[in-house]
C-alpha cells in the first residue's frame, strides 16, 4: 500500500512552492511504483495499480481504502469515507448537511449525479431573513435555527449505496460508529478549527458539550475526542436505515431542537425529504469529456462555460499562470459569475437555460467581448443572453476502483461547523445552508455572491450551490476525478485543476499544488494565492486588473487515471490532514 500523509501548513503556499521547485526528477527516483513515497511529500502524486482514495482526513481515507481492499467498489468506499468524515472532520464532514455525488460507471458509459442537497423547510418564505427595515439579518440566515435546510446527506449516501454499491449500510457505517464511540486522536488542525470558532460554538449548550471538555477547556492535539451521542445517532441509522434519521428518535430530537429555538424544520419536512438522481452537465474540452454537477449547483454549468471560452485560446503555449493566461481566465470567470447571478437556481422551481449556458456558440459570443490586453470592468459586464433564456467550508473526496467506477463527492454544512448548532442529544451539527439562497436580490451572501429571483427562498426548494464534483473522461475511460470546497471559489478551483492537467500537462499533485486565482465578477478583482510572481501581477495591473493576494483557496482532492490504468492521487496540501492512499 502506498500512502502519504502530510503536515504542510495550510495557508502557506511558500513551502509547497519550494517543494514543487525542488528537483522533481530526484523525488521521482524515490517514487517508483509500489514504493512508499516520502512521508509528507506533496510534490509527486501517490501511485497505485488497484484503486485510490483521496480525502481531507487520513482516518477517512484509511477506512475507505480498507473497503476497496476487501473487494468493495468505489461507491462503497465513498459512502464509508463520507460517514467517517462526519465523525473525524465535524467542521464539514456531516450528516446534518447535504451534497452531490457524481458516479461514473465505465462499463455502461453512464455518468450520473446523486443530488442530496438540503431543501428549504415547507414553512420557509422569501423574506424570512429580512428585518423590519427590509435589510438582510445575517445572524438569522447564518447562525440561527432558521439557517438550516432539511439535511440530505443520510438519504443521499443510502441511495448511492443501494443503487450502485455492494455493501450494506451497516458495513459502511461501522467504521464511523467505532470512531465516534471509541474516539480518535485530535490533530492540530482539528484543535485549531474549534478554537477559531469558539465564540459561536460556546453559544449553544449542545455544541459546547460536544466540542469542549466538561471543564470548558479545549481539546488539544494528542487528546482523544469521543462523540457518544453521534455514535448513538449513527447506530440508529445502521439499525433502521434512512428511517433512523428521518423518522423516530433522531427526527424527534431535530424537531425538538427546532421548536425550542424558533426553527422551521418539521417531522413532515424530514419524512418527505428525498434525494434525486440527476443527469450531470456534459461538455467537451480539447478532446476530453467533462461531466460535472448540474442544478441546484451552478458549478458544473460554469466550469463548462469557462472551459468553452478558454478553449479558444492557446493556453498551453501562453503558459501556466502567465499574465496572459490569468487575464483570459479572469475574463472568462467574471462573465460566468455574472450569468450565475441572474440565471441560476433550483431547476425544479425555475427554468435555467442550461443548454444555452454550456453551448460552444454562447461561449464564442462571450469570447468576442474579451480583449487581449485590457481588463473588462465588472460594471460593463451584465449577465448575457444564453440561447433558451425566456449563485467556506465544505469537503470533497475522490475515489476510483479497478472496476471502472469513479466517485467524485462534495458535501457540506456550508460554513465551518455550519450553523455552529449541535442537535441536542443527537450529537451532530446543523447546516446553515439557507444563506446560500438569495435572501434579498442584489445583496451578496457570505461568499460575496449575488443572486437573483431564480434563487429566491421558496418552500421545499434547494438553495443554489457552487459545489462542482467533476469527472473527466478520455476515450470513454475515467481520466480525472476532482472537486473542492471553498464557497464561490469551488468553481474556479476545479476549473484550474482541469486546465493544469489538460492544458499544462502537470501531474495531478503538481496540478493540485499550483497557485490559484479567482474572479467572481463582483468584487471586480482577481484574487490570487501566494506564488503568483510579482512580475505577473504588474503585467495584470498594466492591463487594468485589480489584483489582491488573499488566503489559500480550496482543498481539491483529486485522482488521475493513466491510460494504462495506473491511479495517481493528489491530496491538497492546503489542508494538513489531506491524504491520498492507493492499493
Ligand atoms: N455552501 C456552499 C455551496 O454549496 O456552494
Amino acid at each position: 500500500m502506498n500512502q502519504k500523509t502530510g503536515y504542510a501548513q495550510s495557508r502557506n503556499l511558500k513551502k509547497y512552492l519550494q517543494i514543487i521547485l525542488l528537483p522533481i526528477v530526484f523525488l521521482y527516483s524515490f517514487a517508483a511504483p509500489g514504493q512508499a513515497i516520502l512521508e509528507g511529500d506533496r510534490s509527486v502524486p501517490v501511485e497505485a495499480k488497484n484503486g485510490m482514495v483521496v480525502t481531507s482526513h487520513t482516518l477517512a481515507t484509511k477506512e475507505a481504502l480498507k473497503v476497496l481492499k476487501e473487494g468493495g467498489n468505489a461507491v462503497d468506499a465513498a459512502v464509508t469515507a463520507a460517514f467517517a468524515l462526519a465523525v473525524t472532520q465535524p467542521r464539514s464532514g456531516n450528516i446534518g448537511g447535504g451534497g452531490f455525488m457524481l458516479i461514473s460507471l465505465e462499463k455502461t458509459g453512464e455518468v450520473l449525479a446523486i443530488d442530496y442537497r438540503e431543501k428549504a423547510p415547507a414553512a420557509a418564505t422569501r423574506d424570512m431573513f429580512l428585518d423590519k427595515s427590509g435589510n438582510v439579518d445575517k445572524n438569522l440566515s447564518r447562525y440561527s435555527h432558521l439557517s438550516s435546510g432539511v439535511p440530505g446527506t443520510v438519504a443521499g449516501l443510502a441511495l448511492a449505496l443501494e443503487k450502485y454499491g455492494t455493501i450494506s449500510l451497516q458495513k459502511a457505517l461501522a467504521p464511523a460508529i467505532k470512531l465516534a464511540d471509541n474516539g480518535f486522536i485530535v490533530t492540530p488542525r482539528f484543535s485549531k478549527g474549534i478554537k477559531s470558532r469558539e465564540k459561536h460554538l460556546k453559544k449553544w449548550a449542545s455544541s459546547r458539550n460536544v466540542f469542549f471538555k466538561s471543564n470548558g477547556k479545549h481539546y488539544e492535539p494528542g487528546d482523544r475526542f469521543v462523540q457518544k451521542d453521534l455514535a448513538d445517532t449513527l447506530k440508529r441509522i445502521s439499525k433502521l436505515g434512512v428511517a433512523g434519521f428521518y423518522t423516530g428518535k433522531t427526527a424527534e430530537l431535530i424537531v425538538a431542537e427546532m421548536k425550542k429555538h424558533g426553527g422551521l424544520i418539521t417531522k413532515r419536512d424530514l419524512a418527505e425529504y428525498r434525494p434525486e438522481i440527476r443527469k450531470p452537465v456534459h461538455g467537451t474540452y480539447r478532446g476530453h469529456d467533462i461531466y460535472s454537477m448540474t442544478t441546484p449547483s451552478s458549478g458544473g454549468i460554469h466550469i463548462i462555460q469557462m472551459l468553452n471560452i478558454l478553449e479558444g485560446y492557446p493556453i498551453n503555449s501562453l503558459g501556466l499562470n502567465s499574465a496572459q493566461t490569468i487575464h483570459y481566465m479572469a475574463e472568462a470567470m467574471t462573465r460566468a459569475y455574472a450569468d450565475r447571478s441572474k440565471f441560476l437556481g433550483d431547476s425544479d422551481f425555475v427554468k435555467v437555460p442550461i443548454s444555452g449556458l454550456i453551448s460552444k456558440e454562447y461561449a464564442a459570443g462571450l469570447r468576442k467581448g474579451i480583449t487581449m490586453n485590457k481588463a473588462s470592468s465588472s460594471k460593463d459586464i451584465l449577465p448575457g443572453k444564453p440561447p433558451g433564456y425566456e449563485s467556506n467550508e465544505t469537503t470533497h473526496f475522490s475515489v476510483a476502483d479497478n472496476k471502472g467506477i469513479a466517485v467524485s463527492n462534495t458535501y457540506t454544512i456550508n460554513f465551518s461547523y455550519g450553523s455552529r448548532i449541535v442537535v441536542e442529544g443527537a450529537g451532530f451539527l446543523l447546516n446553515n445552508e439557507m444563506d446560500d439562497f438569495s435572501a434579498k436580490p442584489g445583496v451578496p451572501n457570505a461568499y460575496g455572491l449575488l443572486g437573483g429571483e431564480a434563487n429566491k427562498i421558496e418552500a421545499n426548494k434547494r438553495m443554489l450551490s457552487s459545489m462542482s464534483p467533476t469527472i473527466v473522461k478520455k476515450n470513454g475511460k475515467n481520466f480525472l476525478v476532482t472537486g473542492s470546497p471553498g464557497g464561490s471559489r469551488i468553481i474556479t478551483t476545479t476549473l484550474q485543476v482541469i486546465m493544469n492537467v489538460i492544458d499544462h500537462k502537470l501531474n495531478i499533485q503538481a496540478a493540485v499544488n499550483a497557485p490559484r486565482i479567482h474572479h467572481q465578477w463582483l468584487p471586480d478583482e482577481i484574487r490570487i494565492e501566494q506564488g503568483i510572481s510579482p512580475d505577473t501581477i504588474r503585467l495584470l495591473e498594466g492591463m487594468g486588473h485589480k489584483v489582491v493576494k488573499k488566503s489559500a483557496m480550496g482543498a481539491i482532492q483529486s485522482i488521475m487515471i493513466a491510460p494504462d490504468g495506473t491511479f495517481y492521487g493528489g491530496a491538497d496540501p492546503r489542508r494538513s490532514t489531506s491524504s491520498a492512499m492507493g492499493l
